[in-house]
């Protein structure tokens, strides 16, 4: 029988150990990637049916804008979500409403650095993990389309940097009374551990990092850019966990407001 053709690329290219088996690993090595999968379909799945179903997404007796429908800007946002102003007419269904943040924040998190190692390994198979050969004979890694792509991840930085400012904003708005003046709830609680949180991950990002402090020959002459490179590296060790985070208390943000929109549950307040 004839050995199979050897690519030029990848773990079968000459030079690289002639190893049949897929991985010598006899550990979970599969567990981590399959984790992964289960964590960011719960994610995608939630954060879709949310944004398409135009329900439950402000309270407006307390001022909650969930941070799936914001910014909203067009005439099919309910009075009082739209902080911004009106700045479009009726958007059809197929349309989330916010439309503006969505696409730049999905970019974000699909170009983001840990996303790109979690779902290389769980989804794209690129590898797997460490050790284990991965499905496909050629390997280019991000030098055609449509990894290449990935190199926008420092433009989507910059928007996601402005979706957080929005996000502050609202939740600053949230601090808002039943009878008008300031009031103070759970719901404010949630929603300004998230923006606190997007904050963290956002500037915790690698970008954010080479922003910070690249491209300088020499810290000593730049001591307020090293400075801030420091506390953005120091935040940078926690991107995986910031990334995670912060999914759940996206999820978590808008099933409060979800459940007290819905009047399935009341908002619990310190301060009316
Ligand atoms: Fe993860 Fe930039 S590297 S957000």
């Amino acid at each position: 029988m004839n050995a199979p053709a050897r690519s030029t690329t990848g773990v079968r290219a000459p030079g690289r150990a002639e190893i049949t088996a897929r991985t010598l690993r006899t550990d979970l090595w599969w567990r981590p990637p399959l984790l992964t999968t289960l964590g960011l379909a719960v994610f995608v799945v939630y954060a879709t049916i949310r944004s398409f179903v135009r329900t439950a997404y402000w309270v407006d007796e307390y001022h909650y804008l969930t941070p799936f429908y914001s910014p909203c800007v067009s005439a099919s946002c309910v009075p009082g979500s739209t902080h911004f102003g009106v700045w479009f007419g009726e958007l059809p269904m197929w349309i989330p409403l916010a439309f503006l943040s969505l696409p730049f924040l999905l970019g974000f998190r699909l170009t983001c650095y840990y996303y790109r190692k979690a779902y290389y390994r769980s989804i794209w198979q690129s590898p797997t993990a460490c050790a284990v050969a991965e499905p496909r004979a050629h390997y280019t890694g991000e030098t055609r389309l449509p990894l290449i792509l990935q190199n926008s991840h420092r433009y989507f930085f910059y928007v996601a940097l402005v979706v957080s400012a929005i996000n502050t904003y609202d939740a600053v708005l949230a601090f808002h009374g039943s009878t008008g003046g300031f009031g103070f709830g759970l719901g404010n609680v949630i929603i300004t551990a998230n923006v606190i949180l997007l904050w963290a991950y956002t500037v915790s990002c690698h970008s954010c990092r080479h922003v910070t402090g690249g491209r300088l020959k020499h810290f000593s002459a730049h001591p307020v850019r090293y400075r801030l490179w420091t506390w953005v590296s120091r935040l940078n060790t926690r991107h995986m966990q910031l990334a995670w985070t912060t999914l759940g208390t996206l999820m978590l943000t808008d099933f409060y407001i979800m459940l007290v929109a819905s009047g399935t549950i009341s908002d619990l307040r310190f301060v009316n």
